[in-house]
């Protein structure tokens, strides 16, 4: 199946009510357990770099490597660009052969986050890839070694019914970030995620809807908000807090280990692990199977999806070929 773009995928999962867990990778270490995850799952994937953890790691070293795994499996998987601050860094996500892009403007008042999501979408669909928007604001992503403080969600920033609506019409967004009571790292206190805006915001645009900060969320919310429109969920802190805790546990018991290469496949074990269970909780396991219709990168007559629009566009695009595709017009736009 290979690399897939956002859009198709999501859609997949909209029309059949489940959601693609979107997994952080912050080094070469989650890529491997990652993809065995999804292939042991049979279900798609989506692996996601944040720019706010480029401090960790080369988005032009990364981006190989996950690109040369997703073509050697045979379940969909999407390689996205998350909270994406910067027009360059969007272009640098292209250029590497990202099928989605999510750019994040969402701080800023949303004429200006129409305004600059727009150019992005117009940009990423000239070369067929994705793009995820944001509105309502659901604060930073987790960086660090110490454990992020907890925090609850500001009601003042949840995404406005009608901000959804006018942002979707005018940007062509192809998936949505809102902000329903979930917050990046951990929660202070349970979660309570604000069902009924997810249902109205569902209702008010054809787009499937994205939830960040998956940390934390018991699951039975979780089957809720997928049942009401949430088609990805964005997973982190909880994927690595239990990594550092299997490393934690193997070096009580092995305080005799100088091998980083065991350290590491004792860490890979336990992403996995967490991994195969969010894809289960999320609805996404076994869409794959050989018994199931999904059947989105192929030519297939049979594929389950009549929708010829949902054909494949999940192209690894190399620079030459962007500079060559993007118009002059779109470049033009860029400019001002
Ligand atoms: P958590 O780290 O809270 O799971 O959130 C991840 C996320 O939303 C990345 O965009």
């Amino acid at each position: 199946m290979s690399l897939i773009n956002l859009k198709d995928l999501l859609n997949h999962a909209s029309k059949n009510k489940y959601a693609v867990g979107a997994f952080n990778v912050t080094s070469m270490t989650f890529i491997d357990p990652i993809i065995e995850a999804a292939i042991e799952s049979n279900s798609p994937v989506i692996m996601q770099l944040a720019e706010v953890h480029f401090r960790y790691l080369n988005l032009e070293h990364i981006a190989p490597a996950i690109i040369r795994a997703a073509r050697e499996v045979n379940v969909p998987v999407c390689i996205n660009l998350d909270h994406g601050k910067n027009f360059e860094t969007i272009i640098r996500a292209i250029r590497a052969g990202f099928t989605s892009v999510m750019f994040d403007c969402s701080a800023e008042p949303l004429e200006v986050n129409i305004a600059r999501t727009k150019e992005i979408v117009k940009i990423a669909h000239s070369v067929g890839v994705g793009v995820e928007g944001e509105i309502g604001n659901i604060g930073g992503e987790v960086v660090g070694t110490a454990a992020p403080t907890p925090h609850e969600a500001n009601v003042e920033s949840f995404t406005k019914v009608e901000d959804a609506i006018r942002f979707y019409e005018e940007t062509g967004v192809d998936a949505l970030a809102i902000s329903v009571g979930n917050v990046h790292g951990t929660y202070k206190g349970e979660p309570n995620l604000d069902f009924e805006r997810i249902d109205k915001i569902n209702k008010a645009i054809p787009i499937p809807l994205v939830l960040h900060g998956g940390s934390g969320i018991p699951d039975a919310d979780f089957k809720k908000a997928i049942s009401l429109g949430i088609s990805k969920i964005n997973f982190y802190t909880e994927m690595s807090a239990s990594a550092v805790k299997a490393a934690r546990n193997f070096l009580n018991e092995n305080p005799e280990c100088i091998s980083y290469a065991d350290l590491s496949k004792i860490v890979q074990a336990d992403i996995k692990k967490t991994v195969m269970n969010r894809m289960e909780v999320f609805g996404s396991k076994n869409i794959t199977a050989a018994d199931k219709t999904l059947c989105i990168s192929c030519d297939e007559v049979s594929c389950g999806l009549e929708d010829p629009k949902l054909k494949p566009q999940a192209n690894t695009i190399v620079y030459d070929t962007l500079v060559e595709m993007i118009s002059k017009e779109v470049l033009g736009n860029i400019k001002k």
